[in-house]
């Protein structure tokens, strides 16, 4: 026991040395990015779905709260914005603006990495009435109806695809 003390110093001590010389010359690769990024990083690729998402009452659900003067009340923002109490999910207007409303990764999942790397997939959800029902809770939305409902998730074209 005493002497793994010292031991474990000088490990530390010449990791410490180690990672300072490497980090001075060598050029790192930008970090992936994690978490939810926001509607408005899809849509440079996913132009017409983010169009469409725009006229859904999904985009304006944060204004909704606004209107109610509800939009600090965590039990009301939780199924009005994208990702709460999730890593890298809203947390406040002053945080994470971008992050206000149901939008794309509110149902796809945080796609901040995928953004950044359209080959990257990990983490995005295949949604399907499951996801819809973490919100459009019995309580909520007694009368929800998925099979009726879901076309309009991107607008009332219903178009998919990526543009
Ligand atoms: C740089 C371009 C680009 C950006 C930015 C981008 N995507 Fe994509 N996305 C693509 C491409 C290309 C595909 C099709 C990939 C394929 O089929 O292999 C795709 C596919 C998808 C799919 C379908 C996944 C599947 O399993 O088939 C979803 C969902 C998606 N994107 C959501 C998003 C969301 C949400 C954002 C914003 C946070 C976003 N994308 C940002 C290019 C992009
Ligand atoms: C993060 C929570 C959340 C998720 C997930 C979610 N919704 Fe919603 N949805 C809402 C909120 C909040 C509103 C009300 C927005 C407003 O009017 O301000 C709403 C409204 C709607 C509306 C318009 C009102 C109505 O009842 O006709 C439709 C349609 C809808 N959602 C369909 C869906 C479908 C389909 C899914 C799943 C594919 C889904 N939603 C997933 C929170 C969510
Ligand atoms: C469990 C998720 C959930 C919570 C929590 C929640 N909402 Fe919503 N809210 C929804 C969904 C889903 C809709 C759309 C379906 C509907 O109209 O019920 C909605 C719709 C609304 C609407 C539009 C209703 C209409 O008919 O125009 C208002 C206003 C609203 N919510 C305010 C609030 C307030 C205020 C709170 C907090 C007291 C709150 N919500 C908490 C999910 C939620
Ligand atoms: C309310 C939930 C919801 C929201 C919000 C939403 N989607 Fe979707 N999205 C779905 C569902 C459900 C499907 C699968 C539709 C199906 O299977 O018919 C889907 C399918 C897709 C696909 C695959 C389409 C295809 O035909 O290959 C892409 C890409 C996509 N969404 C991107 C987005 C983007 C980008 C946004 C935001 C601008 C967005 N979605 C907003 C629920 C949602």
């Amino acid at each position: 026991m005493t002497k793994k003390i010292p031991m474990l110093l000088l490990i530390l001590v010449g990791a410490a040395g180690l990672a300072f010389f490497s980090a001075v010359p060598v050029s790192h690769s930008q970090p992936e990015p994690e978490g939810y990024a926001g509607a408005n990083a899809c849509a440079m690729c996913h132009s017409e779905l983010t169009a469409g998402w725009k006229t859904t009452r999904h985009a304006r659900a944060f204004d909704t709260l606004k209107k109610k003067s509800q939009e600090k009340l965590p039990a009301c923002v939780k199924c009005h914005v994208v990702g709460f109490e999730k890593p890298g999910g809203y947390v406040d207007q002053e945080l994470t603006p971008e992050l206000a409303g149901v939008q794309c990764e509110s149902c796809h999942g945080p796609a901040a990495a995928h953004a950044a790397n359209p080959a990257n997939k990990k983490g995005l959800i295949d949604p399907g009435e499951k996801t819809c029902r973490e919100c459009h809770t019995p309580g909520q939305d007694p009368k929800f109806d998925y099979a009726g409902k879901k076309r309009f998730v991107h607008g009332e074209s219903g178009k998919g695809g990526v543009k």
